[in-house]
């Protein structure tokens, strides 16, 4: 059987970022309590990550969310180790990065991580398909060999046809899907999205998502994915991180935070959600094992239920993966939800 370990494929230690020269005094002023503000007052430093600690499941999608300046993307740049961070590790596949020296770290920045980010960062005067098997030809793998990858890989996002053309050429949306494209042809352990979708038109970021929850249940991979959008945030985590000042306010799924949310600052975010499309049969069920008239999986939207309540089914019965009912839902449980709806 697999170990906890094994299962843990990115695993970040007690992160600390602080910028500025005096950051040994500011980590201290911050381990006591001291504000953000108060230590960029007393040091002329700012706390960017504070004491961060997170463990990232093999396959997982782990959104961080958080507003502007909330220090998500000194996080990630510390995850992938493309900034030092001022105190902390971060282990990969049990391998600590920051013990790593630059051609060890090379090496797994090649081979392990990839990075998608908002300013998609591509190579103007390449061609798509030479933007996309970029991560390729830096691993020095022969022409022919890493086009037919990289063809392969565009076909996947979606850009047969386009391979010859200039990024210039292309719509945001389009530059994005390459970026996606170089991110995948080097097969990574782990991939990193910095808001990668937040500069692209509404209905052209809803396709992106889609496309990448698409692309998730073929692929499997491990992502740490930033985001300010908690729409988004639900939509494609598995868990979410929800970042302030430099802090995780709270770490749990989607259900978790618009239960429980352990914060006035994550309640603020959750409180718009449409709860009735978000929270499912398993979450509001009442635990027991005699069943109701009808029976529904577990992972149902509560708002599935309302055809059933309004038929009469009441209660309905919640069975697990297996068929076997694990509890069920009334009609005052449901009435409770909608009622709790802004
Ligand atoms: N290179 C730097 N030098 C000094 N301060 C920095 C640097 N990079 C970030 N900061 C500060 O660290 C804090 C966190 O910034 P960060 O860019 O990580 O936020 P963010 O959550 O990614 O914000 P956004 O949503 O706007 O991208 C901010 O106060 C920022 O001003
Ligand atoms: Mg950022």
């Amino acid at each position: 059987m697999e170990s906890a370990a094994d299962k843990t494929c990115l695993e970040a230690r007690g992160i600390w970022k602080v910028f500025g020269s005096k950051s040994d005094q500011a980590v201290e002023l911050s381990r006591d309590g001291a504000s953000r503000k108060e230590v960029l007052e007393a040091t002329g430093c700012t706390v960017g990550v504070k004491d961060v600690s997170m463990a990232v499941t093999r396959g997982e999608t782990f959104v961080v969310m958080g507003l502007s300046g909330s220090g998500k993307s000194t996080l990630v740049r510390c995850l992938a180790r493309l900034t030092d961070p001022t105190a902390g590790s971060v282990f990969l596949d049990g391998e600590d990065l920051t013990a790593m020296d630059e051609a060890a770290l090379r090496q797994v920045r090649r081979q392990k991580l990839s990075m998608v980010f908002q300013h998609f960062g591509l190579f103007p005067h390449r061609t798509v398909i030479d933007n996309a098997a970029y991560g390729l030809e830096i691993q020095k793998m022969a022409k022919a060999e890493r086009h037919e990858r990289a063809s392969a890989v565009l076909a996947e996002v979606g850009l047969e046809g386009y391979e010859h053309h200039y990024p210039g050429q292309l719509s945001g949306g389009m530059q994005q899907r390459v970026g996606l494209a170089r991110a995948l042809t080097v097969d990574p352990e782990i991939l990193f999205f910095d808001e990668p979708f937040s500069a692209l038109d509404p209905l052209i970021r809803r396709d992106m998502q889609d496309q990448l929850l698409d692309l998730q249940h073929t692929l499997q991979r491990t992502i740490v994915f930033i985001t300010h959008d908690f729409a988004e945030a639900i939509k494609l985590g598995d868990r979410i991180a929800i970042m302030k000042d430099g802090v995780f306010d709270q770490v749990g799924t989607a259900s978790q935070l618009i239960t429980s949310p352990a914060t006035d600052y994550v309640r603020e975010f959750t409180e718009d959600v449409p709860k009735i499309k978000v929270l499912t049969a398993g979450d509001v069920m009442q635990t027991q094992t005699t069943s109701g008239t009808r029976s529904v999986p577990a992972s149902a939207t509560v708002e599935s239920l309302l055809p059933l309540l309004l038929e009469g089914d009441d209660p309905i019965g919640v069975s697990d993966a297996d068929g076997r009912t694990v509890g069920v839902v009334d009609r005052n449980a449901v009435t409770q939800i909608l009622a709790s709806a802004r």
